[in-house]
């Protein structure tokens, strides 16, 4: 994998990344250890996390922690919050997040949906509250939260997908906007598609491809988290790939980053400045 910078004074001494068994959350860990940073990697595959974590350790020397847990579950939050109380987490990467039934909503399960909403925001959400406190108090931090084009404009067989990544996208943004003056770096990574094992899976399992064959045209993993880190401490919005920033093209010919600075200015002039001091 290529080098990729990542700031241990500001993001260190440990990272969480949620969703690091495979894809990009696996990539991500791995580039954080190689700065130095330990990471606790987080997914439900107690095996296969355990193998990422070991190779990860040992290409790196960077300290590793694995925490099996179902982000879909209810009490997600809080055994994370348990496990991860001995260590200062300085950046939290959350992975998870892909849809692997792409199924039209009334023809799913109502509870996959819920669980995908859990999963794709009310856990981020509890997670950037908790530890987003504890970096705004030490004045250094960073959140990454990954999002998807999806995000831009519904689309059949990703009602409930596409609404949770809207969701993360804005709520990136929106952090990136109340917490750049403390310190802590937000950021939306929004991807096209993108050549993981999940997108595989799903493209076998649809026939329009060979079990794990590589998805023709697609960003690779190394790139998203290269175009990452190139954005945190700058941008509310990363565009991860070509094909994404040509899509947002589509869609705005104005750049999100513009679009949110915009929107900070506007939202002062109308409601007046958070600055208590200054009203
Ligand atoms: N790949 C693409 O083309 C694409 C396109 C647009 C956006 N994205 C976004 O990019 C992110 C990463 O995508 P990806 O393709 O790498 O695959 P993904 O399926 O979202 O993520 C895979 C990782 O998340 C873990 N995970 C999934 N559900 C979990 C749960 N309930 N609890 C704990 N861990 C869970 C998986 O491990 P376990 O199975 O071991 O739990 C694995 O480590 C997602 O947020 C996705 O929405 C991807």
């Amino acid at each position: 994998m290529k080098s990729v910078a990542v700031d241990k004074s500001k993001y260190g001494p440990w990272a969480l990344v949620a969703g690091a068994s495979d894809g990009v959350g696996a990539a991500f860990a791995e580039a954080i250890a190689r700065n130095g940073i330990n990471v606790v990697l987080l997914a439900r595959r107690a095996e296969i996390l355990n193998q990422v974590a070991e190779s990860i350790q040992g290409r790196t020397g960077a300290e590793t922690r694995v925490l099996v847990t179902d982000l879909s579950a209810p009490d997600a939050t809080e055994s994370i919050v348990a496990a991860t109380a001995d260590v200062e987490i300085g950046l939290v990467v959350y992975c998870a997040g892909g849809d692997a039934d792409f199924a039209p909503f009334l023809e799913n399960s109502i509870t996959a949906s819920e669980r995908m909403l859990q999963r794709n925001c009310l856990i981020p959400m509890q997670l950037s509250h908790h530890y987003g406190r504890a970096m705004v108090q030490r004045g250094r931090g960073g959140i990454v939260i990954l999002s998807s084009g999806a995000a831009f404009v519904g689309a059949p067989n990703m009602a409930a997908y596409g609404a949770t990544k809207a969701f993360d996208m804005i709520f990136a943004e929106a952090l990136w906007a109340e917490l750049r003056d403390q310190g802590v770096d937000a950021l939306g990574v929004v991807l096209g598609e993108t050549d993981t094992p999940s997108l595989r899976r799903l493209r076998g399992e649809r026939g329009l491809a060979g079990p794990d064959e590589p998805v023709p045209g697609a960003t690779a993993v190394e790139e998203v988290v290269s175009a990452a880190f190139k954005s945190l401490g700058k941008d509310p919005t990363c565009m991860a790939g070509k094909q994404i920033r040509r899509g947002a093209r589509l869609i705005s010919p104005i750049p999100r980053g513009v679009l949110v600075r915009l929107m900070v200015r506007m939202s002062r002039r109308a409601m007046g400045s958070d600055d208590k001091s200054a009203r």
